[in-house]
């Protein structure tokens, strides 16, 4: 090289300190965003909010009644007049929706279901209470049998097997009694084939050209639901397992195809369940389909979190708080959950 460099005034008194490496420590320093409460706060990706709640309510029969699931401490039954009230206080703390559920009496349950079709049975009770209260708030409404069969079974049952298109007339009743009671979220909890296309119909047919539905699309056979079972009282009766309608925990592109069906079908929103242990499917559907995902956070999960923190083996209010998060982060746009009144208080404050 014959050019001689001109040494910088810098040089020409002290050597320049060495450029620190870019991409490498201690240029970076990871925790320097870390080392604050605010900066923290400015750099959350995501966030967490009463608006990504919905809250899981079970009804059952009676007066200002009040009766806790042994299972699930905290969570209790209440009847149609205390669900009115816990629907305000849901407006009141900022929670868009309630999804209710109903604790039948055993003598109303049969083989047909027919307490499902019944325009006075408990949800949809307690449905026209809470729009004759004039609420703010969206209504979710399961469509599935098992609440009104003897045998526990989300579907008609012959000879030990479930019917699927049997199932769906039934499903096409329970679903019309619901939205005229005034429920605007229909939410197939069944998963029988072909429902949400004969239900899409129906209502498109009927003039509910609104009314949204919110498809239990990748539900799984899962253990995790045993508390809601005692909950809404059919655990006792429930025979077998229901393997042959709910998916295999082991799959994976099998929810891919049930979420892309019930799409094409007519869901406007839909749903994985249970919650914590299929957070790669939450992934993958809301990667894969840019439409609403949401996911329940299932009794079971709320059974191990309460349990625990009634116990003092965890801290009760972060791992509520940690296991919402995860749901937010893995691209749900909101979650099911039984804590919803308690995060939404500690969110607002
Ligand atoms: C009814 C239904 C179930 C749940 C929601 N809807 C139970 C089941 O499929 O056996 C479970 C919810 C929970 O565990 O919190 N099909």
């Amino acid at each position: 090289m014959s050019e001689r460099r001109t040494p910088s005034r810098a040089t020409a008194s002290s050597p320049p300190p060495t450029p620190a490496k870019l991409g490498a420590f201690p240029a970076v320093r990871m925790r320097r965003n870390r080392r604050t409460g605010w900066a923290r706060k400015m750099v959350a990706e995501n966030v967490l909010t009463p608006g990504d709640l919905i809250w899981p309510l079970f009804v059952m029969d009676g007066q200002n009644k009040r009766v806790p699931v042994a299972t699930m401490p905290g969570v209790d039954r209440l009847s149609v007049d205390l669900v009115v009230a816990a629907a305000e206080e849901a407006v009141a703390l900022g929670i868009p929706a309630i999804a209710l559920f109903p604790y039948t009496d055993p003598k109303l349950r049969s083989e047909d279901a027919a307490q499902a079709f019944n325009p006075d049975n408990l949800v949809c009770r307690a449905t026209r209470a809470v729009r004759k209260a004039g609420l703010d708030i969206g209504v979710l409404l399961d469509v599935a049998l098992d609440p009104y069969t003897s045998h526990g079974h989300d579907g008609l049952m012959r000879d030990g097997e479930i019917l699927n298109d049997e199932t769906l007339e039934a499903l096409v009743k329970q679903t019309l009694v619901q939205v005229e009671a005034g429920c605007d979220i229909i939410a197939p909890s069944d998963m029988m084939d072909g429902r949400i296309g004969v239900l899409r119909e129906a209502l498109e047919s009927r003039g509910h050209t609104s009314t949204q539905i919110m498809a239990y699309a990748a539900k799984y056979a899962s253990a995790f639901y045993g508390p809601f079972r005692d909950a809404v009282g059919s655990n006792s009766t429930l025979k077998g397992d229901k393997r042959t309608y709910q998916m295999d925990p082991a799959n994976t592109d099998e929810a891919i195809r049930e979420v892309g069906l019930d799409i094409a079908e007519g869901a406007d929103m839909v749903m994985v369940k249970p919650g914590m242990p299929y957070l790669d499917i939450v992934r993958r559907v809301s990667e894969t389909f840019k439409v609403p995902t949401f996911a329940y956070q299932v009794s079971g999960e709320y059974a191990m979190l309460a349990g625990a923190a009634e116990r003092g083996w965890l801290d009760g209010d972060r791992v509520m708080i940690e296991s919402l998060m995860a749901f937010k982060r893995a691209g749900a746009a909101g979650v099911l959950t039984y804590f919803a009144p308690k995060v939404a208080r500690m969110l607002k404050g």
